[in-house]
Formats: structure tokens, sequence, C-alpha cells
């Protein structure tokens, strides 16, 4: 049986850390790489778990990819050079790696089964496998397809027009990839916008990617050519030390290299409603805009958050909550049901676990509302329920708690950030 790691509160955290890359960047950096030719080399790749989930999936088609530590090389052939696979292609936790493989998957000429984790049993696969059928993929699955285990064999793909029902860059990523193989001109159009690393990596593979409004097309049939990919720091993860910078007393935090595309910033545009302090420095701006972000304790007041400002913060969500309990008033979080379909139903990790340590938090049915400032007690087990975000933002809030808090399965975290404990200890220690 795993035990519990035992957080207790911190007085000030003060340093300087450079959060490891971003998740979202590493996985389609990969991605490309194995259907692109030539050769591909990405530096700062994120070695968490889900990452690492995705190399492997590309191992078992034949790709040539050499991982050492964050540097990782890979030699692409093209579309054509992914060989059928031999072994079930496992994604362990991770959606983006399910989704968007299945985009690929879905013009190639061969049969190929997906399966991951109990988490990834329970996330909606329809989402995707309905518009690649509609483009001509044979996807089959649990409950026809809905669930992992999914197996496939690619088809000849017809572009289609298409018009999701939710911003998601999962969805419009893998119609896009599967749109690069089919004939004609495929679009995604969207609600809201939703992170454009696809766009935008995409263009760096030399592919042309037509953007207007909330619509993205590809014309099928274009050649990726390997590229030089710099993975900037996650914010996803910086999110985590962003708040706790802001929340625990006598506390200055710096985050360098950061990646600050507008699709992800939301959490600083709630910070700064909140009345953080932080100030925002850019560094480098290539494909993807970089900053070092600072961060020092602050008198923060509650906001609304809902709408097209959901997908620029939906991973953020949980930490978020954090920091409105810290917050004098009431914090709103609507228009977020897509909270339930992550790694967790997040809407009852977070209202659960938080109300453990003593929130003022409450459940809705497309978010959640939290009165503050409310002292959190702590003196009690929580759980990260397997869900890396959660784990996180049970540790930073254990950091305010009067009591310690013994945190279950804070391995999880090993998904998305392996050295956050680490850098949580350097923080607290540079005093
Ligand atoms: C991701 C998109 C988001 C996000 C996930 C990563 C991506 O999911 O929550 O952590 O890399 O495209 P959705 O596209 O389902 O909103």
């Amino acid at each position: 049986m795993n035990q519990g790691l035992v957080l207790t509160k911190k007085h000030s955290l003060n340093g300087t850390i450079e959060v490891p890359g971003d998740k979202s960047i590493s996985h389609r950096a990969v991605m490309f790489g194995a259907i692109a030719e030539g050769k591909t080399t990405i530096q700062n790749f994120l070695t968490g778990e889900d990452c690492l989930s995705t190399i492997s999936c590309f191992k078992e088609m034949g790709v040539s990819i050499k991982q050492e530590g964050t540097n990782v090389t890979i030699e692409g052939k093209g579309f054509s050079g992914l060989k059928e696979p031999v072994n079930i292609l496992n994604v362990g936790n991770s959606g983006t790696t399910t989704r968007l493989m299945l985009g690929i998957l879905a013009g190639r000429p061969f049969h190929a089964c997906i399966i991951g984790d109990e988490s990834i049993a329970k996330r909606p696969m329809d989402r995707v496998t309905a518009p690649l059928r509609q483009m001509g993929a044979h996807i089959d699955g649990r409950n026809n397809g809905s669930f992992t285990p999914l197996s496939l064999r690619g088809g000849n793909l017809k572009s289609i027009y298409y018009k999701s029902p939710v911003a998601s860059a999962q969805v419009k990523s893998s119609i896009l990839l599967a749109g690069l193989q089919a004939d004609g001109t495929t679009t995604v159009e969207e609600p809201y916008q939703s992170r454009d690393h696809t766009e935008r990596l995409l263009s760096a593979f030399g592919v042309h990617v037509k953007k207007q409004n909330l619509t993205v097309s590809v014309e099928g049939g274009q050649t990726l050519k390997g590229a030089n990919i710099y993975v900037p720091g996650d914010i996803s993860s910086a999110a985590f030390f962003l708040v706790a910078g802001a929340i625990v007393p006598d506390s200055s935090i710096k985050l360098k290299n950061v990646g600050i595309n507008p699709t992800r910033t939301g959490i600083l545009d709630v910070l700064e409603n909140m009345g953080a302090e932080i100030e925002i420095i850019p560094t480098l701006d290539s494909a993807e805009p970089m900053a070092d972000i600072s961060v020092r304790t602050s008198e923060l007041k509650g906001t609304e958050i809902s709408g097209e400002l959901i997908p620029r913060l939906i991973d953020e969500i949980p930490i978020i909550a954090l920091l409105a309990t810290q917050a004098e008033g009431t914090t709103v979080i609507k228009d977020a049901e897509e909270l339930k379909v992550k790694e967790t139903n997040r809407i009852d990790t977070v209202v659960g676990e938080l109300k453990k340590l003593g929130a003022d938090i409450e459940a809705t049915n497309d978010g959640m509302i939290i009165r503050g400032k409310t002292k959190l007690k702590g003196g009690t087990n929580v759980s990260s329920h397997g869900d890396h975000r959660i784990g996180m933002m049970l540790a930073i809030a254990s950091t305010i708690c009067e009591e310690p808090v013994e945190l279950m399965q804070h391995e999880a975290v090993s998904v998305s950030y392996p050295a956050f404990f680490d850098h949580l200890n350097l923080l607290s220690k540079t005093i």
C-alpha cells in the first residue's frame, strides 16, 4: 500500500525556479516529428509520464526516437513511415496522446489498438471517434467506440467541415491531423478559441494552416518537414507556484521562461483581476512566446470566471479554486462543465478535497462557488484521486493549513511535473 506524504505549513516561499516544458507542446513536437520527413530535435521536452507515453506509442510504430533527458531527436519518415504496431498502444493517463494519435491513425492503412489506465477508460472518446468515422476511419471500441479500449483501421479519408460542440484543442487537433491525410480542405469551427499549439507547431513544420476567427483549415496531402523545437515552460505547471506565491505569507517567487501563448494565459488574467501582484517580463519569442513571471504575497478579492475565459485556463481551475479560498468575497466559476471529463471529475474532486481542509466551497452544475477568505485547518488526509493537478493543488493548499496534511496518491504529480515536490522544497528553503 502506498504511503501518504505528510505536508506542513510554510512560513514563506522564496526563490527562482524553471518549471518543466509544456505538456501540450511536448506531445505535439514528438507526434509531428514522427510524421514529418527528416530530423526533428526537441529541447526542454517534458519528461512527465504523459509525454513518455506518446514517445513509446510512436516507437511501437517503428519511429526512431532518442530521448536523453529533456533532449529528443526523431528521425521521421513521413506519415507513410508509421508501421502497423505489433503491440497494443498504451497511452497511460494521457488524453492528449489518445485523441491526437487517433487523428493520425485515422488515415493510416493499418490496424491499431489503444488502451490506457483506469482514468482514460472513463474519458469520452466519441468526441473524436464520431468525426473521424465521418471522415472514413473504421473505429470500434467499448460502448461502440466511445471509450477505450479502442481499435481502428485507417481509411481513405475525405475532408469535412466540423462544427465542434466543445472548445477543445484535442478535438480540433485530432481532426486537423486526419485532415492532413484527407482529400480536399478540412475545417474545424469551435465555439470559443481553444489552445492553438497545433496550428503554430504545424506551421513550424512547414504546413500551411489557415485561421479565420474561430475556424482553422488545412489542405490534405501536405508534407511536414522536420524542425527544431524549443519547448517553453508549462504555464499550467507554473500556475501552482504563481498561486503559492500569492497566498503564502512573506513570499516572492520568480518563474523563468514560462510559455505565455495568449490561448493559455487565463490564469494571469485571473490573478490580475483578483489583485495579485505579478510582473511579466517577456523573454524569447519564437513559435511560442515566453516570459519570466514574478509574484509576491498579495491581498486578493473574489472574481467571476466564465465564457471564453474558460478554455484559456481550464487546467488551472483546481488551483484557482484554492486561490479563491484566500480572496475576500465570492468567486463564481461557471461554463466549466468540461471539468467533469478531465483526469477526474474535477468539480467533484476539487470541492470534496478542499472542503475536507476547511474551505467554504460548493459545486454547481457547471463549476463552483467559493467564499473567502477562509483559514484552512488541515489536520486530515486528502487524495489526488490519481489526478496530477489535484495532487499539486492539495500540496500547495497544505502550505497554508494550520495542521499537517497527509496527501495520498501523491505520485500522480509525475504525469506532468516529476520535480514538483523538489521545487516546492527548494522554495521553502531559500529564505
Ligand atoms: C490539451 C487540451 C485541453 C487540456 C489538456 C491538454 C491539449 O483539453 O485540458 O490538458 O494538449 O490539447 P481539451 O482539448 O479536451 O479541452
